[in-house]
């Protein structure tokens, strides 16, 4: 940028000069001099012209000295930081636009939502909201145009009836949704032709650093290929079973969904085969997630508020109720997060939680162990995980044969705060679909 500047005013400052210089040469008179009262005139005016363009040439000098001055001293401040910028300075990056694409239907409490969306963003022009409401409820949309300028509304238009027979019926709102979402998702990816994107539902209250964490996370996402979405959410982060430290990060094999970032290389990907329902379930199979990870929070940034919905308010009751909201504001894009990348992740995941001492579920539960350090529980069928799953207050279910927040089979969480690693044998090969 200042390199910039410093060229800028050197060809502005010679160009002036050049311009004088041609002006000069046109206005000299040709052939004889007679020094007639308007020749007179005209080179007064120059006079003054050139007065000018010397005070404006001073100013400029002026100007550059003190630009050089204060490079000086800030090359001093961080000189290495400052050599790599001005040794290419392309390689210093704007700032990306991330969309965020709200998705609604008839619910006028996403109003909560929104104020909380707002009251974080840290710049409207670099995190542009989009509304995407479905349904065509009235009062909601009333509640969406109030927000004026400050966000885009767009209005699913295929309203028509999804045929459904049997069985299929009472899933019709799992169609309705996964419409919504491909029509969205094409709309915001083409239409509006944002790079990436963060999905947030209307039922969602938001963590400070929300958009911090999306923006520091937003390079990682764009480099590692191994990784393909990164979520605000920790389907295990209950209060009670997250760890005290709103810093930790993980890798996860897991799809959470909940407030997530995906790219429009990932949408490109998915776009002609989008299932016509429980895209989220669709999402998670092999052929789809080609082994990619997600980034989680250890705290989530992400809590539903609403009971009434498609899923069961049954659900939100007994679990999503009690998840824990993270409340403090971390720095997340003045931190070198590139430890989440695969290569320098996995050998390090893999040291610490095989090289955790192995205890049985009922040594933690019946509290017979005389330290608090990490240990590691080893799980060799889908049964004996569930158990081990159930005994331990962690979710127990699978979605293409991955356990909720599973990184290579492993489940990290806090039980009586202490960390344990749900953990398959150091022989595992991998993932079995079948098991759910
Ligand atoms: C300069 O920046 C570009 C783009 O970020 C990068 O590809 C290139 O390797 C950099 N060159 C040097 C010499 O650092
Ligand atoms: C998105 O748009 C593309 C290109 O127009 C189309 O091929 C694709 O079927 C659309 N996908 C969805 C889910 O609407």
């Amino acid at each position: 940028m200042r390199r910039r500047t410093f060229y800028a005013i050197v060809s502005l400052a010679l160009l002036s000069w050049a311009g004088l210089t041609f002006h000069l040469f046109l206005q000299r008179p040709q052939g004889k001099v007679h020094r007639s009262s308007k020749l007179n005139d005209q080179l007064d005016l120059l006079e003054l012209e050139l007065q000018k363009q010397l005070r404006s040439n001073e100013e400029l000098l002026i100007k550059l000295r003190s630009l050089k001055k204060k490079n000086i001293a800030q090359e001093k401040d961080s000189k290495s930081e400052e050599i790599i910028k001005e040794s290419n300075s392309t390689s210093v990056k704007p700032s990306p636009i991330i969309g965020v694409l709200v998705f609604s239907c008839n619910r006028i409490t996403i109003k909560r939502n929104l104020d909380q969306l707002l009251k974080y963003r840290p710049s409207k022009e670099q995190f542009p909201i989009v509304v995407s409401q479905d349904c065509g409820h009235e009062p909601t949309t009333k509640v969406i145009q109030s927000y004026g300028d400050q966000l885009t509304l767009i209005r699913q238009p295929d309203q028509s009836d999804i045929p459904l027979v049997g069985k299929e019926k009472k899933f019709k709102g799992y169609y309705k949704i996964a419409r919504h979402y491909g029509w969205a998702l094409n709309k915001t990816f083409h239409g509006f032709n944002y790079d990436t994107m963060i999905i947030v539902e209307d039922d969602l209250d938001i963590s400070p650093d929300f958009f911090e964490y999306f923006l520091a996370l937003y390079p990682i996402l764009k480099s590692d290929l191994t990784l393909w979405c990164i979520s605000a959410w920790n389907d295990n982060g209950k209060n009670g079973m997250v760890a005290e430290n709103p810093e930790i990060l993980h890798r996860s094999d897991f799809f959470p969904g909940l407030g997530w970032m995906l790219t429009k290389d990932l949408w490109l990907e998915l776009q002609n085969k989008w299932p016509k329902a429980f895209w989220d379930d669709w999402i998670r199979q092999p052929a789809q997630r080609k082994e990619r990870a997600c980034i989680r929070p250890e705290i989530s940034r992400t809590k539903t508020f609403g009971k009434v919905g498609v899923s069961n308010g049954l659900f939100y009751e007994k679990h999503l109720k009690f998840i824990r909201l993270n409340d403090k504001f971390v720095p997340f894009t003045q931190k070198d997060l590139s430890y989440l990348k695969k290569d320098n992740y996995d050998v390090e995941f893999v040291k610490l939680v095989y090289g955790t001492p192995a205890v049985t579920v009922q040594q933690l539960t019946k509290g017979s162990l005389s330290h608090s350090n990490p240990v590691r529980v080893t799980y060799t069928s889908k049964d004996t995980f569930k158990k081990a799953a159930k005994a331990l207050g962690i979710m127990d279910d699978f979605k293409s044969g991955v356990p909720r927040t599973g990184y290579r089979g492993v489940v990290s969480f806090l039980y009586k705060r202490r960390w344990v690693y749900l953990a398959p044998t150091a022989e595992w090969k991998g993932y079995d679909s079948t098991w759910s």
